[in-house]
C-alpha cells in the first residue's frame, strides 16, 4: 500500500458586511486540482461583538449521505475541530445562525466527490439595539445599511429588500429606500415631549410597528398610523389591542403619498432625507395652520423649527404650521430632555 499524497493547503479568509463562500473558489484560486481530494476551510470574521448568519444559496453533495466521502461542516468559533455546529452531507443544508464572531466552513471531498459544491451567503451583524447607521432586520439582527435594497436578502426574512421601489425612494437614488427602522425609546419620549401641550388628533406617517401611535394614544391623543407594509399594520393593531388603546388608535395600509393629512392637528414623520423635501411641499399644502409637525432624526430642509428635543439620532424637530405656511417661523425653543441639566437662559423651555 502506497502512502496517501498530502492534501493541498486550502484556506480562505473572509470578512466585511457580507460575502459569498463558494466552493468554486478552490479551483479558481488554484488551491487544488479538480482531481485532488480537498479539505478546505473558510474563516469568516465578524467585527468584535458581531455575529455571523449563513444562508445556503446552493448545496449539492456528489455522493450524498456518504459523510466519509464528502461533507460541508459549520463551526461556531475559530476551531474547526472543537466548535462543530452542523455537518451536512445529505441532500439538504439549512441556514445557520452563529453565536460567536468567527465561523469556519469546512468542505471535505475525496477524489471521487469533487463535483460536490456549495455557495453560502454570509452576513455579519450586531445584536439590537441597532446603531444609527445599521438596519434592523426584525429578527435579532442589525446589518449594515449598505445591504438594504441591494437585491440580496441578508436578513432572515426579506425586510432588507422590502419597499425598495416605493415612493420613499428618490428617483436618482433608486437603490435607497426607507427601511423599517423603529424609533428608539428616547425618540418616542422626545416626540411626546414636544407635543405635551397638545391634544386632539395625531398621525404617524409610516407608522412601522405602531409604537409612536400607541404611545401617543396613551397620552390621550386620537392616534392614527399610515403604513405601507401590511404585516406591520396587523402587528400594530395587535399591539394597540394588547396595550388597551385600540379604541383610540387606528392603522391603515396606505401609501403616504396617496393620503391627505389635512384633518390631523399633530403630524409625526420618521423619514429619510431624500423624501423630506417632497413631504415638506405636501404638508405645507395640506395642513391647517393650527397643526404641528414633528420630524424624527432627519429635519425638514427649508422650514425653521419651532423647537427641538433630544440629541444625536434621537433628535426630533417640531414645526409650527402657521409659521411654515406663512414662512414666518424663525425662532427656536429647546425642549429639555430629562437627562440634560436645566439651563436658566431664557431660550430654554423646560417641559
Ligand atoms: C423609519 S420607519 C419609522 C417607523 C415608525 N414611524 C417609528 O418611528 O417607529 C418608516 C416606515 O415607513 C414605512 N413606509 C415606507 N414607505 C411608505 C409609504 N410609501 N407609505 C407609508 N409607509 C411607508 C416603512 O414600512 C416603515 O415602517
Amino acid at each position: 500500500m502506497g502512502v496517501l499524497p498530502p492534501l493541498p493547503f486550502c484556506e480562505f479568509d473572509l470578512g466585511g458586511s457580507d460575502g459569498i463562500i463558494d466552493s468554486a473558489a478552490i479551483l479558481k484560486e488554484g488551491k487544488a486540482l479538480q482531481t485532488e481530494a480537498v479539505d478546505c476551510r473558510w474563516f469568516i470574521r465578524a467585527p468584535p461583538k458581531g455575529r455571523v448568519y449563513l444562508r445556503f444559496l446552493e448545496y449539492e453533495m456528489h455522493n450524498s449521505n456518504e459523510c466519509k466521502r464528502n461533507f460541508v461542516a459549520v463551526y461556531d468559533g475559530s476551531s474547526s475541530v472543537e466548535h462543530l455546529k452542523n455537518k451536512f452531507c445529505s441532500t439538504v443544508a439549512n441556514d445557520v445562525m452563529l453565536v460567536t464572531s468567527v465561523g469556519v466552513i469546512r468542505m471535505w471531498a475525496d477524489q471521487g466527490s469533487r463535483k460536490s459544491r456549495f455557495r453560502i451567503l454570509f452576513t455579519t451583524f450586531l445584536e439590537p439595539p441597532c446603531e444609527a447607521e445599521a438596519f434592523f432586520c426584525h429578527s435579532n439582527m442589525c446589518i449594515n445599511t449598505s445591504l438594504v435594497c441591494n437585491g440580496i436578502q441578508n436578513c432572515v426574512y426579506p425586510w432588507d429588500e422590502n419597499n425598495c421601489k416605493g415612493p420613499f425612494v428618490a428617483p436618482a437614488l433608486r437603490k435607497v429606500c426607507l427601511p423599517y427602522v423603529p424609533a428608539t425609546t428616547a425618540q418616542v419620549e422626545n416626540v411626546l415631549k414636544v407635543l405635551q401641550a397638545r391634544s386632539g388628533s395625531l398621525v404617524d406617517i409610516g407608522s412601522g410597528d405602531g409604537r409612536i401611535v400607541i404611545a401617543a394614544a396613551k397620552k390621550g391623543f386620537r392616534a392614527v398610523g399610515f403604513e405601507l407594509n401590511p404585516w406591520l399594520v396587523w402587528y400594530s393593531r395587535y399591539r394597540a389591542w394588547k396595550a388597551g388603546v385600540h379604541h383610540s388608535t387606528s392603522f391603515h395600509i396606505s401609501d403616504l403619498w396617496k393620503v391627505s393629512f389635512n384633518q390631523y392637528s399633530n403630524v409625526v414623520i420618521f423619514g429619510v432625507p431624500q423624501m423630506m423635501d417632497k413631504l415638506e411641499g405636501k404638508l405645507q399644502t395640506e395642513l391647517q395652520s393650527t397643526a404641528k409637525v414633528v420630524a424624527c432624526r432627519f429635519p425638514f430642509p427649508t422650514w425653521a423649527p419651532d423647537g427641538t428635543a433630544g440629541e444625536g439620532i434621537d433628535t426630533v424637530w417640531v414645526y409650527d404650521a402657521e409659521s411654515f405656511k406663512t414662512e414666518r417661523g424663525t425662532h427656536q425653543r429647546h425642549f429639555v430632555t430629562p437627562h440634560q441639566p436645566l439651563g436658566n437662559d431664557d431660550t430654554t423651555t423646560s417641559y
